[in-house]
């Protein structure tokens, strides 16, 4: 049976002081007992929420990261830097940062693999944008999209990856896709991963959907057979956040 894991993208929102804040609100309120709870706040932030998130389950992640050891890549963060200050996760190759940051799925293939050589989970974002999904090749996209952020990565730490199945015209819009839409492509990324792997991995694999989940739409998403929780981006910054974790 795959934990199911609820992550918090904050993106660029929050200082440090509104995220202690926020953390405080949210802290007595969350259920961890069944489900991984993990919040990926700005950088500037994390030493805070780190700090504030003492004494609960609630896992920190960041948002990004280079793939490099170190060196001179002025503005970025290196994956010691995170693993230093006690953070876990990592998110990969968020459609924002493929859109606006031109990342690669060969970039987020060198992340994947830097981040698991560093002990941290990869969140692997994939997904299609609304034309991929009307020309009909969205399951040809994300299977292809796994398979490259995948390459060279043993079996063993496959199975740690969470793969966060984005589509990119359910972002922000309110346009959540259906629980259908959703188990679909989830299915899909598992028969993926199976096909490259086995189906053990496959098994194990966590597969989250993220795009506008909220407070009312969580319970009936998350309880699709292949899909293992969600990656929350505007409803992470309010009190909606403890009733998509408490989705039950
Ligand atoms: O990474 C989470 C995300 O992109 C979804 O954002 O605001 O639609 O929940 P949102």
């Amino acid at each position: 049976m795959r934990k199911k894991i609820v992550a918090g993208n904050w993106k660029m929102n929050m200082t440090p002081a509104k995220a202690v804040e926020l953390i405080d609100s949210l802290k007595n309120e969350i259920n961890t007992n069944e489900v991984d709870v993990v919040v990926c706040p700005p950088f500037v932030c994390l030493p805070a929420v780190l700090e504030a998130v003492k004494g609960t389950n609630i896992q920190v992640g960041a948002q990004n990261m280079h793939f490099e050891e170190n060196g001179a890549y002025t503005g970025e963060i290196a994956p010691s830097m995170l693993v230093e200050l006690g953070v876990k996760y990592v998110v990969i190759g968020h459609s924002e940062r493929r859109q606006y940051f031109a990342e690669t799925d060969q970039t987020v293939n060198k992340k994947t693999l830097k981040a698991l050589e560093h002990g941290l989970v990869p969140v692997v974002c994939v997904g299609e944008s609304l034309e991929d999904r009307q020309q009909g090749v969205t399951i040809d996209l994300v299977r292809l999209q796994t398979k490259i952020a995948l390459k060279d990565v043993t079996a063993e730490d496959a199975k740690k990856v969470v793969i966060a199945y984005e589509p990119i015209w359910a972002i922000g819009t309110g346009m959540t896709a259906t629980s259908a839409q959703a188990e679909e492509v989830c299915a899909a990324i598992r028969q993926v991963i199976a096909e490259v792997y086995s189906q053990e991995v496959a098994d194990e694999v966590r597969v989250q959907y993220g795009g506008s989940v909220n407070g009312g739409n969580a319970n009936e998403l998350f309880n699709m057979g292949n899909i293992d929780g969600g990656l929350v981006g505007g409803a992470s910054l309010k009190p909606e956040f403890a009733s998509i974790v408490n989705y039950k």
